[in-house]
């Protein structure tokens, strides 16, 4: 079931979305050569417990940490420890969220660890062009099919592939509502988009193929041709006036 959400439920909503957005913010300045993928989760989840949140990530379905950290060839899902060093060069994918009020944000972005290379940047640069592509096309009376073929499009024109194994979805009281969000697809083809609809759009982009596998730990998801891969993610309020960005300060 999709649910459109009321003016009040997105005024809540949007709280949960700005201390998201701030713990990103936060945990993004952290990346730099030499420090733990703990030490940045950690700074995610004192920043949002000092906003009145709580990490909604932490205990989903069993996942241990605030934040997913996942550098180079990982895809997402990366599980933060005190032995992961970020090195100069790696990209370091950070995709967390909170809860406030009874509401979820959701939000993720690729940064930079040092001086990185050319063909790196053109990937997370690409990635989150293909995440604006997205929203853009998630205006009302639209269908679903249009924001991922925008970001398929967007993505494959430049000689990248999607993830296709993990999708977008809806967000508001559940971290994952209905309806799921693909990154791919065809324009008008999938359920109508309405005012009111929450949809976290977040494309997962491999500079290789578009397949992925699982690491032994049950969480880290990789390239399978051990490619670079980045990912921005967003959650979005459908209006009238056409798409929203929630996930900002
Ligand atoms: N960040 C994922 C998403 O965007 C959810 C992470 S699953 C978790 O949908 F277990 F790590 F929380
Ligand atoms: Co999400």
């Amino acid at each position: 079931m999709i649910v459109l959400k009321t003016g009040y439920e997105l005024k809540i909503m949007r709280e949960a979305c700005r201390i998201s957005a701030g713990a990103l913010q936060t945990a993004g300045k952290a990346v730099e050569p030499g420090v733990s993928t703990a030490e940045i989760d950690k700074l995610a989840e004192d920043y949002i417990r000092s906003q009145g949140g709580e990490p909604n990530f932490k205990n989903y379905e069993g996942y241990p940490a605030t934040a997913c950290i996942s550098i180079n060839n990982e895809v997402i899902h990366g599980i933060p420890t005190a032995k992961r060093i970020l090195k100069r060069g790696d990209i370091v994918s950070i995709d967390l969220g909170a809860k406030f009020d009874g509401y979820h944000g959701d939000n993720a972005a690729t940064f930079a660890c040092g001086d990185i290379s050319p063909q790196a940047k053109r990937l997370i640069d690409t990635t989150r062009e293909s995440l604006y592509e997205g929203i853009n096309a998630a205006v009302s009376g639209g269908r679903i099919g249009d924001i991922g073929n925008a970001v398929q499009s967007y993505v494959e024109a430049r000689g990248y592939s999607v993830v296709r194994q993990f999708v977008g979805h809806g967000v508001g009281t559940q971290l994952h509502e209905a309806p799921e969000v693909p990154n791919f697809g065809t324009a008008g083809r999938g359920i109508r988009l309405m005012p009111g609809m929450t949809l976290a759009i977040e494309p997962m982009v491999n500079a290789g193929g578009s397949g992925v596998r699982i690491l032994p730990d049950g969480w880290t998801v990789l390239t399978s041709d051990g490619s670079l891969s980045a990912h921005f993610e967003h959650t979005v309020v459908i209006t009238a006036d056409g798409p929203k960005i929630m996930t900002l300060l």
